[in-house]
């Protein structure tokens, strides 16, 4: 088994977790890119007559690619006795180099003897996010390193400059008042390593000052230093370089092209609406290049933005990106000057406050919000895009899964209070669905079926979902043993009306919902099998992409007597509404509308919906 990154804080510092690392890294692996992306800045301080002192060198090159480029006094040192072992042979050829097995907490050298340290990636692998026990050892290696430092050395680190590493090192030099501190950001995009990366200079002076000495930023490719005057400025400073290379990576992975055109004449950046880009359109290639095409231009950038990110207006993310997405525009006038470009979104949802985030060991990241939707404020659960008012439906696509009612003998639409009913939701996500029928329907009776425990609690600490109404059931299960125990079990547990709401993070089968195994023939027998003799079923299918949706349709019409097909007008999604008998074909809506009960908002909703609804 590869050993790649270390997976634990705890292991970063562990010599064993280095052995194993390098067991299997016999090549040089260079963390944060070797001296071609690092030279530029580091040939800043290091002079060819220096006493180079290299920490945790690990298996890296750049000791070799020092020497070859004139640096020849260099000493470097790790605890792992295998990796200088390798690189005493590998540099056979480099007699002047010396490899050690020492530590960087207690090196033996002589006090004032270097003049520069170098660590690449070594500061970063001791001090791991929030690992307490490690800040001891870091400052022994700091104190260290300060010992060996002669007069106007520098110590030299490259690194990730993760907030806690910056502010170590400030705390632990800055108050010397003997060590000028300087951070450069490199251009590492070249590199091949994905990440911003950074090299923090404290540079020593003869004695201590008696005032603080200077902080100062250095951006890639700029000359010129920006003084700071505290921690914060420097870590504001750090942060927005990385903002800026991720949204570079960001927009590098997602730019768009024409594959036809050998010079873009159109160009416009979309942006994603936060929370939506785990769609289909967004998340995956085909979607991707289906989206430049709606959009009719030769270049799309599309953008997506962090959810940690809020935004008063469109306008305001114009203003961040534009900086950033006007390096993209292809389309330039007679002078060379980028033309005006577009921005532009779905903007139907809006978020207004993120209430809580976690992680479901099976469903990954989870957020509940509170958005804008048509100027009513709901909460929703990011997973599966749930309101929190049980008196009206947020989701369009619930809405027309209400109108599966429609199909029944006795129908509730009619008579929501009198008529007694059996409805499975399967996939609760926040529950709003279920809630609401309970709520609305006064005899139904509802199985909510979900497969993660953490979704169930979401529901109910969130979305006053009502677990504890005698109507409402829930079952933490697979929703396919729900369906197949319904479907071989007796008469009793089958259902009026099974409602499939189940999201899949399957999106490169072009299919966000339902997981492509419920489109099986086997699970469709169940779904026909779990319900009553006249049951009606309504699917709902997330697909981009025709031809799974004209598949998906084909096979429910194959299982059910008659099919009809709701499509969302604002989204995606298409609800399949098919019943297990005939008895309603051609589907006589006059008859019922005559009838139903338009007293209550949410089935005048329903109302208008019955027209939308096509009999295939
Ligand atoms: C992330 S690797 C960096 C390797 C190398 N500098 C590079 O750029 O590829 C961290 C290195 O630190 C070494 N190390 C861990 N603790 C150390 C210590 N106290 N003193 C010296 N080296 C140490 C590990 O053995 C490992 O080689």
């Amino acid at each position: 088994m590869a050993v790649s990154l270390p997976k634990s804080s705890v292991e970063f510092s562990d010599p064993a977790y280095w052995k194993k690392f390098f067991a299997i890294h016999r090549s040089p692996f260079e963390w944060y890119g070797d001296y071609a992306s690092l030279g530029a800045v580091l040939e800043k301080y290091l002079k060819p007559a220096d006493d180079i002192l290299q920490v945790g060198c690990g298996n890296s090159r750049l000791a070799s690619e020092l020497h070859d480029v004139g640096y020849r006094r260099i000493l470097s040192i790790d605890t792992n006795a295998a990796v200088i072992a390798e690189q005493t042979n590998r540099n056979r050829e480099r007699p002047a180099l010396k490899f050690e097995v020492k530590s960087a907490t207690e090196t033996g050298l002589d006090p004032e003897s270097i003049n520069v340290v170098l660590d690449k990636g070594t500061l970063d692998a001791l001090l791991p996010p929030g690992d307490e026990s490690a800040v001891e050892l870091v400052e022994h290696m700091f104190d260290e390193m300060a010992r060996v430092l002669a007069s106007s050395g520098r110590y030299i680190v490259v690194t990730l400059a993760q907030e806690h590493i910056v502010r170590a090192w400030i705390k632990h030099f800055l108050p010397t008042n003997q060590y000028i501190l300087r951070i450069h950001k490199i251009d590492n995009t070249a590199s091949g390593f994905p990440m911003p990366v950074f090299i923090l200079v404290a540079t020593k002076m003869k004695m201590r000052m008696p005032m603080p000495m200077p902080m100062e930023f250095c951006r890639a490719g700029q000359e010129k230093a920006v003084r700071l005057a505290d921690a914060n400025g420097v870590l504001e400073s750090i942060n927005g370089e990385q903002y800026l290379s991720r949204f570079v990576h960001l927009c590098g992975k997602f730019i768009v092209d024409d594959p036809a055109v050998a010079e873009a004449k159109s160009y416009a950046v979309f942006i994603v609406p936060i929370g939506r880009d785990g769609d289909w359109l967004f998340a995956t290639e085909k979607g991707r290049r289906s989206l430049r095409v709606q959009c009719e231009k030769d270049r799309l950038a599309i953008v997506t933005l962090f959810r940690e990110s809020s935004y008063a207006s469109l306008d305001e993310i114009k203003d961040e990106l534009t900086s950033f997405t006007i390096r993209l525009n292809p389309v330039k006038d007679t002078k060379g000057v980028p033309k005006r470009y577009d921005f532009v979104s779905l903007g139907e949802h809006d978020v207004k406050k993120t209430i809580a985030t976690g992680e479901s060991a099976m469903n990954g990241r989870w957020s509940v919000e509170d958005v804008l939707i048509r100027d009513k404020e709901y909460r929703r659960l990011k997973k599966g895009k749930k309101a929190i008012s049980f008196d009206t439906l947020a989701c369009e696509h619930h809405e027309v899964m209400l109108l599966s009612f429609a199909l029944l003998e006795a129908c509730p639409l009619v008579r929501p209070d009198e008529v007694p009913l059996k409805v499975a939701v399967l996939g609760l996500g926040g529950g709003l669905l279920a809630g609401f029928l309970v709520k609305n329907l006064a005899k139904a009776r509802v199985t909510g079926v979900e497969l993660d425990p953490a979704v169930v609690k979401i529901a109910n600490d969130h979305f006053a979902f009502p677990s504890a109404d005698p109507r409402m059931d829930v079952r933490v299960m697979d929703a396919l043993d729900y369906l197949r125990e319904t479907a071989e079990g007796d008469e009793s547990l089958k259902q009026d009306v099974i409602m499939v709401d189940l999201a899949s993070s399957m999106t490169e089968e072009g299919l966000s919902c339902p997981p492509p195994v419920f489109l099986g023939e086997q699970a469709l027998e169940w779904m026909r099998g779990a319900l009553t003799e006249n049951g009606v079923l309504a699917l709902n299918l997330v697909t981009r992409d025709e031809d799974v949706s004209k598949a998906a349709k084909e096979k429910v019409g194959r299982h059910f007597a008659s099919l009809a097909v709701v499509s969302s007008e604002e989204d995606v999604n298409e609800v399949l509404i098919a019943a297990r008998s005939e008895a309603k074909t051609p589907f006589d809506t006059k008859k019922l509308m005559a009838s139903l009960d338009r007293s209550r908002p949410w089935i005048k909703k329903c109302v208008e919906n019955i027209d939308k609804l096509a009999m295939l």
